[in-house]
C-alpha cells in the first residue's frame, strides 16, 4: 500500500475523525505479550483483566521476529486477533514497536548493525537493545517496521497510540557512530578552527585539523568539551532516531494516535528535554527496585517526567511488587502498590500501566513481579491492583481534564548535570542530590513543585530555584535577567553560571553571564571533607561538600549567611547574598546547606513568594497532590506512614474516591477529595 500524500490524508479528514480513538481519561491496564502465549489462552488473559478493571494494554513492543519472521516478510495477522480479542474485552490499546528487540535474521545476515560498546565489543544477539543507534540499515529496518505497524493500525480507533521502542539508552561506538560523530561536530561548529576555540584545544597539543580527527571513543579523563559535546552527540542521534519511526507512523496514522517513547527518569544517557520536543505526550517506567519507596524522591521523578513537556504523562510501567534486577528484589509492602499508583496520578499521570500480567515461562525476566503466577492465577497483589483501578474508575470523571498546579520551578538541566558529573571534583557532589535536596522541602512545605527546563516560560512562578544551573549560555542568561527584573526571584545554588554549552569556563567569576546581576560573584569555591559553620538571617547550621565565599560588588547586595571558622579561607565570608533588581529578586547561596537550613530557607522563600500549601500542617506522611482544569479542582491525599491521619482540608472538600472516613484517613491509605473554587484553581496555574 503506497503511503497518502498530505493533501489526500487531509482530503480523508471527516472519515478519520469518525475514527478517533475512544480515550478514557484515566488508563489502568498491563503489558500483555500475546505471542508469548498460546491463542487458546488468550481469552481467560483478557477476561481476567476485565476483572481486573483494566482498559488498557500494551502490546508488541519485543514481538519483531513474530511481526516479521524473515527479511521484508510481515505477519499480522496473530496481533490483528490480539488487538481484536482485547477491544471485545474492553481494553483500548497502545502498539509499541518492537525494535528495541531486533530479530536473529537481521543479526545474523547484518552483523554491522549490531552495537559496539566502548571496549570495541560488539553485541551478540538474543538480548536486547543490542544494535547501533547510528545504523542506517537498522535505521531502514526499524522505520520500515513501524511504517508496516501505522499502514495496518494506525486508523484503528482500537489503537490509541504508539511507544516508539522501549526505553532507548546506550550508545554505540562503531564506524558508523564515528562517521556521524564528526558530521554532529562538524555541524554544531561549522568549522574545525571554531571547535579548537571553543574546545582550547591548545591545551596538551589537542589541536584538530578537521572533523575526522577528533576520537569518539574518549574514555576517562579527556577534554571536557569533548566530553560535553559526546553528551549532546548520543542525545542528537537518538532524538533522530525516535523520530525516524515517529514520522514514519505520522505519515499514515490518525493525528489523534499519540506518539511516545518510555523513558528512565534522571536517566543521564541523554538530554529528555529534547527527545520530548516532538513527541506528543512524555511517559516513564517508574520502579522501586529494593522495595522502600522514597515517596519524596519518587514525587521528585515525575515532576520531572511531567516537565518534559510540562503536562499530563503516562506512567508505561510500573512493578506489581516488585522487580528481578536489583541484588534483592523486596517485595513493596501491602498498600504500597497503591500509593504508588496514586502518587503518579496526583503528580499528572493519565495511566497507570503495570509491567507485566505474566511472566514469560522462560526468558530473562522469570522472577520479576507479575500479576499472575506461571499456573495462569492471580499472585496476592492482583486485589490491591484491582483497587487501584476500581479507585481509578470511581475518580476519572472528577480527573479528566485537570493537570497538576504549581507556582514554583526548579530549573533542571542536562548540561549542568553532566557537565558536573563529568567533573565532580567532590565526590559526594552528585547533581541528583544536589537538586532534590532543595526539592524535598521546596515540596514539602509548598505541596507543588514543577521541574522545568531553562528555556521554560518562567512568568508565571513567582519564585525559581535553580539548585546548580552549572552551564549557562548568555541567552539563557539573559531570559532569566528579564525574568528577575520582572518581579521573579531566582535562587541558585553553588557551581552556577560557571561553563558554557561547550563546557568551556566563564571568563568571568560564578555566576558567570548572571553575576553583574547578582551584583557579587564567587571569590573562591572549596570542597569540604568536613562540615563548616554557617550563621546568618536564615540561622545557624553547617555546609557539608561544597563551600564559595562570595563577595558583594555593589552596596545594595545583602548578605544572608556567612561562614564560621574552618580552614581560614571560609571564616566570616559571605555564603549566601541576595539582590533586589527591578521587581525582582536574585540570590545566590554558594554551600550545599544541611537539611535543617534548607527547610528554614524554603520556608522563607515560600512566605516571600506568598505560596501556601493547600493543606496547612500536614503531617510528612502525608503527600497532598492538586489537579486543576476545566472548572475542577481535585486533591489527591496519599498517606505514607503507619498510623491514620486527619488532614485539615478546605473548606467545602467533598470525597470522590478512597479511603477516608469520617476525615480520617487510615495508614497507607489515599483518597481523592473535589474542591470548589475553579476560580481559585485557574488563578494558581
Ligand atoms: C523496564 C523495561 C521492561 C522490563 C522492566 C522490568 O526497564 O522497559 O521491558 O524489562 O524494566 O523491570
Amino acid at each position: 500500500m503506497a503511503l497518502p500524500s498530505a493533501a489526500q490524508q487531509a482530503a480523508r479528514e471527516p472519515a478519520r475523525a469518525a475514527l478517533a480513538a475512544p480515550k478514557v481519561p484515566l488508563a489502568i491496564g498491563v503489558s500483555w505479550y500475546p505471542e508469548q502465549w498460546p491463542e487458546a489462552r488468550w481469552v481467560t488473559d483478557l477476561a481476567m483483566m476485565k476483572q481486573a478493571g483494566f482498559n488498557t494494554v500494551r502490546l508488541a513492543e519485543f514481538a519483531w521476529s513474530r511481526m516479521e519472521p524473515g527479511e521484508g516478510t510481515f505477519d499480522f495477522a496473530w496481533l490483528d486477533r490480539a488487538i481484536a480479542a482485547a477491544n471485545a474485552a474492553g481494553m483500548q490499546v497502545v502498539l509499541g514497536t518492537p525494535t528495541a528487540a531486533p530479530p536473529a535474521w537481521m543479526s545474523q545476515s547484518y552483523p554491522e548493525i549490531l552495537r559496539v560498546d566502548e571496549n570495541g565489543m560488539r553485541a551478540e544477539h538474543g538480548g536486547r537493545r543490542h544494535f547501533s543507534f547510528a545504523s542506517a540499515r537498522y535505521r531502514t529496518f526499524a522505520t520500515r517496521v513501524a511504517t508496516e505497524m501505522a499502514k495496518r493500525y494506525g486508523r484503528d480507533a482500537r489503537v490509541i497510540g504508539w511507544q516508539i521502542d522501549n526505553e532507548v539508552g546506550p550508545p554505540s561506538f562503531d564506524a558508523e557512530a564515528q562517521a556521524r560523530w564528526h558530521t554532529f561536530l562538524e555541524q554544531r561548529y561549522g568549522a574545525i578552527d571554531e571547535l579548537n576555540r571553543r574546545w582550547t584545544t591548545q591545551y596538551w597539543s589537542q589541536h584538530y585539523d578537521n572533523f575526522a580527527q577528533v576520537p569518539l571513543r574518549a574514555g576517562g579523563q579527556h577534554n571536557p568539551g569533548l566530553l560535553l559535546d559526546f553528551k549532546h552527540f548520543v542525545t542528537a542521534t537518538w532524538v533522530d532516531y525516535v523520530q525516524a519511526q515517529a514520522g514514519a507512523i505520522r505519515a499514515v496514522a490518525d493525528p489523534r494516535q499519540w506518539v511516545t517513547t518510555n523513558t528512565m527518569f534522571w536517566n543521564a544517557g541523554f538530554d529528555h528535554f529534547a527527545m520530548h520536543r516532538d513527541l506528543d505526550l512524555a511517559s516513564w517506567d517508574n520502579y522501586i527496585p529494593d522495595g522502600r519507596p522514597d515517596w519524596l524522591a519518587n514525587a521528585a521523578n515525575h515532576d520531572l517526567v511531567r516537565g518534559y513537556k510540562q503536562r499530563n504523562f503516562w506512567l508505561m510501567e510500573t512493578q506489581p511488587g516488585r522487580v528481578d534486577w536489583v541484588p534483592v528484589n523486596r517485595a513493596l509492602d501491602r498498600g504500597q502498590t497503591r500509593e504508588l499508583a496514586w502518587q503518579a496520578i496526583g503528580h499528572g499521570a493519565d495511566a497507570v500501566l503495570y509491567w507485566q500480567w505474566r511472566s514469560a515461562l522462560n526468558g530473562q525476566e522469570q522472577y520479576h513481579g507479575a500479576m499472575l503466577g506461571a499456573d495462569g492465577t492471580p499472585y496476592p497483589i492482583f486485589d490491591e491492583i484491582a483497587q487501584v483501578a476500581r479507585d481509578a474508575a470511581a475518580a476519572a470523571p472528577a480527573l479528566a481534564g485537570t493537570e497538576p498546579v504549581g507556582k514554583i520551578a526548579m530549573l533542571f538541566s542536562y548540561d549542568s548535570r553532566w557537565a558536573i558529573d563529568l567533573q565532580r571534583h567532590h565526590r559526594d557532589f552528585d547533581p541528583i542530590k544536589q537538586f532534590t535536596a532543595w526539592y524535598r522541602p521546596l515540596r514539602s512545605l509548598s505541596q507543588a513543585v514543577h521541574i522545568v527546563p531553562v528555556d521554560a516560560d518562567l512568568k508565571r512562578y513567582p519564585l525559581v530555584v535553580a539548585p546548580s544551573l552549572h552551564v549557562i549560555t548568555k541567552p539563557e542568561a539573559d531570559r532569566l535577567a528579564v525574568y528577575v527584573r520582572g518581579g521573579g526571584h531566582l535562587v541558585l545554588g553553588p557551581r552556577s553560571g560557571m561553563k558554557d554549552d561547550a563546557n568551556a569556563l566563564w571568563p568571568q567569576r560564578q555566576p558567570g553571564p548572571l553575576a553583574d546581576l547578582l551584583g557579587a560573584r564567587v571569590d573562591q569555591y572549596y570542597a569540604l571533607d568536613a562540615a563548616a559553620p554557617l550563621t546568618g538571617t536564615l540561622g545557624s547550621g553547617e555546609a557539608s561538600i561544597w563551600a564559595e565565599t562570595i563577595e558583594p560588588r555593589m552596596k545594595d547586595v545583602e548578605v544572608l549567611e556567612r561562614y564560621g571558622p574552618s580552614n581560614g579561607w571560609l571564616d566570616g565570608k559571605p555564603a549566601a547574598v541576595t539582590r533586589r533588581v527591578g521587581k525582582g529578586r536574585i540570590t545566590y547561596v554558594g554551600a550545599w546547606p544541611d537539611e535543617v537550613m534548607l527547610r528554614t530557607f524554603a520556608q522563607r522563600l515560600l512566605d516571600e513568594a506568598k505560596v501556601a500549601p493547600v493543606v496547612p500542617d500536614a503531617s510528612a506522611a502525608l503527600e497532598v497532590m492538586e489537579r486543576a482544569g476545566g472548572g475542577k479542582r481535585v486533591l489527591v491525599l496519599v498517606n505514607h506512614g503507619d498510623t491514620p491521619l486527619r488532614p485539615t482540608l478546605p473548606a467545602g472538600a467533598k470525597p470522590v474516591t478512597g479511603d477516608l472516613r469520617d476525615g480520617v484517613l487510615p495508614a497507607h491509605g489515599i483518597a481523592v477529595v473535589a474542591l470548589p473554587g475553579a476560580q481559585t484553581a485557574a488563578s494558581n496555574r
